[in-house]
């Protein structure tokens, strides 16, 4: 399973609730209905992600030229010691099909099974034959409900090896980042030095 995705793969930090809600208001309507099992409005994403930050999610997004693009919501069911959790993802359009939501897949396992999260589960509509697509590739048991798969995966249990892991894709994300930052900020200085093109 390939690792590369056209971005800097990190946690969202609490501070970017307007980023994350951003990212959420500019998935088109077939997106949101996927996303969210139904068609939802720009004020219900507004608050949604208001509230993500506060009930303990962990949150992994994927910035393309420092713009968030796609993300992953992992929500442990319990604030103590849970064994199961549940996972949402969200791409914009224009970067589907590019591999950014297995990726971002691996990330959520990986951060769930260093929890102890042992049990993740996933909503999505029946012919959402994407989602589960990647779910299968991390051998996940889809239950078919009426019009909705649930699908349940069994995450290992978390090792030395598995957190160390993790700590070095976020300090890879993080430097990243710095390093995105760093370039705009050059961009931005640019910009104001060099004279406007006739
Ligand atoms: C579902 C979603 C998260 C997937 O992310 P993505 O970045 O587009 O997916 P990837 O590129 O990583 O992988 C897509 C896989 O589905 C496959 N696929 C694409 N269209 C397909 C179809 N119609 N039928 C079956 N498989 C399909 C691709 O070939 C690929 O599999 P592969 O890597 O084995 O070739 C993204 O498309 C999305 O945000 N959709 C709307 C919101 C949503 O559905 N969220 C999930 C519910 S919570």
């Amino acid at each position: 399973m390939s690792e590369h995705a056209p971005g800097i793969i990190r946690k969202l930090w609490p501070g970017e609730v307007q980023v994350f809600r951003d990212h959420l208001l500019r998935l088109d309507q077939e997106t949101r209905r996927s996303r969210f099992g139904s068609a939802v409005s720009d004020d219900f994403i507004t608050h949604y992600s208001e509230r993500v930050f506060r009930s303990g999610a962990v949150v992994h997004g994927c910035f393309v030229e420092g713009v968030l693009r796609a993300a992953a919501e992992l929500y442990p069911f319990s604030e103590v010691l849970a064994t199961e959790g549940e996972a949402a993802f969200s791409v914009e359009q224009a970067y589907q099909n590019l591999g950014l939501g297995t990726v971002l897949m691996g990330r959520t396992v990986l951060t769930a099974r260093n929890r102890g999260i042992r049990t993740l589960h996933m909503n999505c509509l029946a012919r959402n034959r994407r989602m589960q697509q990647i779910a299968r590739k991390f051998d996940a048991d889809l239950t078919v409900e009426s019009d909705e798969v649930i699908a349940q995966l069994k995450a290992p249990y978390p090792t030395l090896v598995s957190m160390a892991r993790e700590a070095t894709e976020e300090a890879q994300g993080v430097v990243g980042a710095m390093f995105q930052a760093q370039w705009s900020a050059g961009q931005r200085m640019l910009n104001l030095m060099l004279p406007a093109a006739a």
